[in-house]
């Protein structure tokens, strides 16, 4: 590689991760705000976990024929030799964690949020990336459905609230053991007469995990998923009725949801409830046109590409057992930040700004600056946002700065204020200027900004 080219390169963020930059704070904040509201109101509290955990953690968990462990872990060994994993999400860490605090001895359910950065060697594509940021909810130790009715509702009003407007839910049960075991022997027998159609990881998993030949997102495999036998006639009595009384719940709280019998998602920890949440759906669905819905409709199947989710979740009954936990019944669910503020900007959604500083501090000469340091601690105890360009000298390129960031007033302090102990009140729109004690400036400029005051 050319020198040139290797100075290009190295200042570009590696391949499917993106900076989140100072103008993009407003909105990042305000997602954060939204979700975290909802769970704090719930009685959510919050956890996180380490970007790293060791590596059976997520082989033992995630699913061995899934595409996570097959393809997309960032696995490597620390310096003494021991397997590590950077976090590929966020489940499998909090059920980690509730069974090394011993969190069963706490009143049950645990209710847990967490948010940060995850990490999956994907093909970077449209809101398809290495590093993205989830904001998760677990519920631990529940086995009421009722439980998986909230955290589908909790994602649904957050996105609600952010300003969505066409969210569709879209669900599954996947039944327990016994429903899958049955199911698994029809798939089988289903794609075994497919099977020189089948995609070379289908072909494989076919003997070890047919469930996951329902979410190959390989064109061919898609199409013929769509004959495949659907789960829902498999269920044994007792995930039927569960699965019934979710759906009494959602219709209760009017979260408009479809039935998509052929969703597993891709992870191997779910038993019954199943779901993603897609948004900036035309009719608040993913539904041809020309296909007709009822109320809550049977998802269809459909050759588009698969639009993407912006949350996902379910039950993981057995997942705290599978390392070593008692037997915990669980629920959960994570949207997918990057692609939730995606959307919000493409539906331009707006968004509170940043406020703009109430006052500026223009400073000249040596004496003056020292003294900035004080004053502006002085107006930040007094709660009063002020913006300052310390490292410039002139009046002009100062009081240029303050006319773009847009401050009512200015603090000009010179030398001969820093002196006396003085300082000028400027009113950035008529210019008009009124010299006051420094030891009093605060509560003069409180007065004025309280009483909206122009002039002098
Ligand atoms: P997941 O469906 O793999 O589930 O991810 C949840 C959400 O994270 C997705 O709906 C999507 O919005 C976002 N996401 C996933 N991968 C990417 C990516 N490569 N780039 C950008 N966004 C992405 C889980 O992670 C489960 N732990 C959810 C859960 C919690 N189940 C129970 N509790």
């Amino acid at each position: 590689m050319s020198a040139k080219k290797q100075a290009r390169e190295i200042i570009q963020t590696p391949k499917g991760t993106h900076d989140i930059l100072p103008s993009d704070a407003p909105i990042w904040n305000y997602t954060m705000q939204a979700a975290q509201d909802v769970a704090r109101f719930y009685g959510f509290g919050r956890i996180e976990t380490p970007h790293f955990e060791k590596t059976d953690l997520f082989l033992r968990t995630l699913g061995e024929t899934t595409d996570i462990i097959e393809k997309q872990m960032y696995s490597f060994r620390s310096r003494g030799g021991d397997p590590l994993t950077l976090r590929p999400e966020g489940t499998a860490g909090v059920a980690r964690a509730y069974i090394q605090h011993g969190m069963h001895t706490l009143p049950q359910p645990v209710k847990l949020y967490y948010a940060g950065s995850f990490f999956r060697h994907e093909n970077p594509q449209r809101g398809r990336y290495r590093e993205f940021r989830q904001f998760g909810l677990e519920i631990l130790g529940e086995d009421d459905v009722v439980t998986d009715a909230l955290i589908i509702q909790m994602a649904h009003v957050i996105l609600t609230d952010l300003g969505f407007q066409n969210i569709a839910v879209q669900l599954n049960s996947i039944g327990d053991e016994e429903s899958r075991a049955v199911y698994r022997r029809e798939l089988v027998t289903f794609f075994k007469r497919r099977f020189n159609a089948l995609c070379k990881d289908c072909k494989r998993r076919l003997k070890d995990n047919p469930l996951r030949l329902l979410d190959c997102k390989e064109p061919g495999c898609v199409e013929i998923r769509e004959e495949a036998p659907q789960i829902i006639k498999s269920l044994s009595e007792s995930s039927k009725r569960r699965f019934k009384t979710l759906l009494e719940y959602l219709d209760e709280s009017n979260i408009p949801y479809f039935i998509n019998p052929h969703l597993v998602r891709g992870l191997d920890y779910y038993s019954d409830t199943v779901f993603e949440i897609f948004v900036n759906c035309e009719d608040g669905s993913h539904i041809d046109e020309s296909e007709e819905t009822t109320e809550n409709p049977v998802f269809p199947p459909s050759p588009r590409p698969a639009p993407i989710a912006v949350a996902g979740g379910g039950r993981y009954d057995s997942l705290i057992k599978l390392i070593g936990g008692k037997q915990t019944p669980a629920v959960g669910c994570s949207l997918g930040f990057d692609r939730i503020i995606a959307a919000l900007k493409a539906q331009n959604i707006q968004v509170p700004q940043n406020p703009q500083p109430r006052l500026f501090l223009i400073q000249l000469g040596p004496a003056a600056k020292k003294k900035s340091f004080q004053l502006m601690e002085e107006f930040r105890k007094a709660g009063i946002s002020m913006g300052e360009s310390v490292g410039k000298d002139s009046i002009k390129s100062q009081l240029k700065i303050a006319g773009i960031v847009g401050a009512p007033y200015a603090l000009i302090l010179g030398q001969r204020e820093a002196l006396d102990g003085t300082v000028i009140i400027r009113e950035m729109g008529t210019g008009m200027q009124e010299t006051v004690l420094l030891k009093n400036v605060v509560e003069a400029v409180k007065m004025r900004l309280k009483q909206g005051k122009r002039g002098f």
